[in-house]
């Protein structure tokens, strides 16, 4: 009789071994579809985990197998060895930290009503606390330290009779098979496995606790020894308590055998449902890999937007002075013309000239095309008069001047904005090569004229004089039309500030200087007028003012000219590409007005007023002879005088400015 209802248990056991209970021994391998008696917050979750404690803060629950258990053979008997297993779990929305504990549990009835939460883990109350007529037994895992509880930490294991209290603990952990403690975490939101057993004979408590799929550990966390005889009533009930305090955490139950007089029934852990990893694991897991990239990448992207903030105002950073005010609207922000010029790209390069780069660029908002001269410039003197000059002259319009349309000033550079002229700058013409095509005649003198007229506008019919101080083919351009426009007008002057000849920089280009200009650093208008006749040479010969001959000897173009002119020959000095049939008169023209305002002395230059009306035959040029101009006196100034030791030239590709100091302290 005795064998068939083993056989008949075992049959159950295998095939329903959720349901597989007795009245002395039982497994629940999970708790689905079983009858636990469960009060408060407790409540089978439909995967199968007994949670004995949803989240909710501040709430106990009570989970007990439905039926009384005889620990007593006889109402008068003693309490039998009994064994327990069971396997639970942690779960806080705080790492490592919840509020207050879950509870193995052994109470003489099911209602516990009456008993409060958080420390009291569901069991008492402040009241019943230590009365031995609770007769409960409970093995408390405890995560919080209450010291007036004597609780040893916030994460041990204890073995409480009648109270919470208990008579002994040790820390959450387990022994290994060196016996060397190992500590384990009680909410670490792992699943871990607890074995308590009594034994009759020797009324010997032991706990044991070991991480899941761990074999169970030979020596126990907890031992101590009462005769649990005077302590359980008979029947007793026997399951899980287990309260919240503000955190919110959840006391899980996975699995739970129990046998009385034998060893805990085995549950195969695999089988179990599975923790929930939402509020815990799974996130801090994550987290722990998220957090320091993103942290990284937080601090990464701010750093790169610091970076790039002060990067950008250091980029698009400009110098305002207060004298600035009145030239607010002939000021653009160097932002514009940083994006107008796609950043200065090379591709947008026109040129580079003595002062700086010059780029091509698309103002934003007007579309207008602009040339953008770079003037790299170091001191600020001679700055406000600088400005004042070129914007208030800038903004005037002559047909025959390129339009300033503003500035914008930096650090050691200055932008000046220019009308863009399409048709680039007439040296292109005069010194191209063979392929582009070169200016006719009549184009020249038309340019030669427009020049002229930009000249005398700016030496006569301003308000006041402005020197241009850097006349040459290279700073006139071509509009669309093919005018000839003068630039770069008084840029010269930045870099030609002060009245002592001592220490005056003549700025200007190589050829295009008068004599009284390199002797006394003075520029005028007559200075513009010599440089105006190399420019008019340089038309019409297509020869840069300075020749260079097969020996590598360098001479002046005018002296040249002045050479054949004497010996009968001055059309031969005439640029070969050209066709002067027919207008040589206007070309020999030309080539003695030039030779005219090439003369040594300023006084016996033309005026520019006069010079046009040479040029448009109002009035005949005067009777010169070669040799009136003194021939002589061009040679001695070339030997001692610009030329003489001492004193280099550039080289002849480039147009660059010819600073000379301390000249007149050399004769
Ligand atoms: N407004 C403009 N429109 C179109 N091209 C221009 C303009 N200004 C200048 N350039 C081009 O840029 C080149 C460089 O000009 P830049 O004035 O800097 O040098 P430069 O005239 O040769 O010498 P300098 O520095 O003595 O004036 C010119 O040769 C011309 O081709
Ligand atoms: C937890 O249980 C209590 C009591 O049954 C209930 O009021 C509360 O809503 C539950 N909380 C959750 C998160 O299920
Ligand atoms: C569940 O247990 C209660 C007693 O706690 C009992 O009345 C009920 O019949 C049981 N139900 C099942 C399905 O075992
Ligand atoms: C059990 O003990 C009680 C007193 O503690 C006694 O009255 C009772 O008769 C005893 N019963 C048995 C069966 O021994
Ligand atoms: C639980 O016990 C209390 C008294 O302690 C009683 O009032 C209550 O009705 C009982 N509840 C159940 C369900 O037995
Ligand atoms: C213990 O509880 C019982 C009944 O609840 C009560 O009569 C007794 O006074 C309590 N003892 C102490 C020490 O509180
Ligand atoms: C174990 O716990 C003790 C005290 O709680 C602590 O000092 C020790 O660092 C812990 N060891 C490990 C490996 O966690
Ligand atoms: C408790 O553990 C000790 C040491 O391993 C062992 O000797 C004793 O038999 C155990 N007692 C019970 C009740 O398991
Ligand atoms: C435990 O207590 C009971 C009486 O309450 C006694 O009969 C029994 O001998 C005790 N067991 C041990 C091992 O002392
Ligand atoms: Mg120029």
């Amino acid at each position: 009789m005795k064998h068939l209802y083993f056989a008949l248990h075992l049959l159950i056991c295998f095939g329903f071994p959720s349901l597989c209970t007795s009245e002395d021994r039982f497994v629940y391998s999970g708790f689905s579809g079983t009858n636990l008696t469960v009060d408060g917050a407790a409540r089978v979750r439909p995967n199968g985990l007994l949670e004995v404690t949803n989240g909710t803060v501040n709430l106990y629950g009570h989970a007990f197998h439905p039926a009384p258990l005889h620990f007593r053979r006889s109402p008068n008997g003693t309490v039998q060895s009994f064994s327990v297993f069971f396997v639970f779990g942690i779960i806080s929305v705080y790492r490592e930290t919840s509020v207050d504990g879950m509870a193995f549990l052994i109470a003489p009835r099911k209602n516990l009503s009456g008993v409060l939460a958080n420390q009291f883990l569901g069991l008492l109350n402040n009241n019943n606390d230590g009365n031995s007529s609770n007769h409960i037994f409970a093995v408390e895992l405890d995560t919080f330290q209450n010291t007036e509880l004597k609780d040893i930490n916030d994460n041990h294991v204890g073995i409480d009779i009648n109270s919470v209290h208990s008579i002994k603990s040790q820390p959450a952990g387990f022994y290994d098979d060196t016996s060397i403690f190992r500590n384990l975490s009680l909410n670490s939101g792992e699943a871990m496995q607890i074995w308590v057993d009594y034994k009759e004979e020797t009324t010997q408590i032991n706990v044991t606790m070991a991480p899941l799929k761990m074999a169970k550990p030979v020596k126990p966390l907890v031992s101590a020894t009462y005769n649990l005889s005077q302590v359980f009533m008979d029947p007793a009930y026997i399951g899980f308590s287990s309260s919240t305090g503000p955190i919110s955490t959840q006391y899980i139950v996975l699995g739970w055998s129990f046998c009385m007089g034998c060893p805990a029934p085995v549950i195969n852990v695999n089988k179990l449902p599975k923790l929930p990893h939402l509020g815990r694991k799974f996130p801090s897991r994550v987290l722990e890999i998220i957090l320091p990239i993103a942290t990284a990448a937080l601090i990464l992207s701010v750093g790169t937007s610091i970076t790039l903030f002060v990067r950008r105002r250091q980029r698009y950073a400009e110098l305002h002075e207060d004298w600035e005010e009145e030239f607010r609207l002939h000021r653009f922000s160097y932002k514009d013309l940083f994006h107008a010029t796609q950043g200065f790209k090379n591709e947008h390069l026109l040129g580079v000239g003595g002062f700086g780069k010059v780029y091509k660029g698309v103002l934003p908002t007007s579309k207008l095309l602009v040339a953008v001269k770079k003037v790299s410039h170091e001191s600020r003197q001679g700055m406000k008069e600088f400005i004042t000059e070129i914007v208030s002259i800038g903004h005037l319009r002559h047909r025959n001047l390129v339009r300033l349309l503003g500035y914008c000033r930096r650090n050691y550079e200055l932008l000046l904005v220019y009308d863009y002229m399409p048709n680039g700058s007439l040296d292109k013409y005069l010194y191209c090569e063979e392929e582009m095509p070169t200016l006719g005649w009549s184009q020249r003198f038309h340019i030669i004229k427009g020049v002229a007229c930009g000249l005398l506008y700016l030496h006569e019919k301003w308000e006041k004089v402005v020197i241009h101080r850097d006349i040459k083919a290279s700073n006139v351009l071509l509009d669309s039309e093919m005018n000839g426009r003068l630039g770069d007008f008084g840029l010269a002057r930045l870099y030609d500030h002060g009245s002592d000849p001592q220490t005056t920089h003549v700025v200007g280009t190589m050829g295009y200087l008068a004599p009284e200009l390199v002797r006394m650093g003075k520029a005028s208008p007559l200075t513009d007028v010599y440089a105006f006749g190399s420019f008019l040479l340089e038309v019409v010969c297509g020869q840069k003012p300075i020749k260079e001959d097969a020996q590598g000897n360098r001479f002046m173009l005018v002296n040249w000219v002045l050479q054949h002119w004497h010996n009968g020959t001055l059309v031969e000095t005439v640029d070969r590409r050209l066709q002067v049939e027919g207008v040589l008169d206007e070309v020999c023209l030309v080539l003695k007005l030039a030779i005219l305002c090439l003369h040594p002395s300023p006084t016996s230059r033309p005026k520019m007023q006069q010079v046009i009306q040479y040029l448009d035959n109002e009035m005949p040029l005067p009777d010169l002879e070669p040799t009136h101009l003194s021939f002589n006196e061009l040679r001695l100034m070339e030997n001692k005088g610009i030329f003489s030791s001492g004193m280099s030239y550039p080289p002849l590709t480039t147009t660059s400015i010819g600073t000379i100091s301390g000249l007149s302290g050399g004769r």
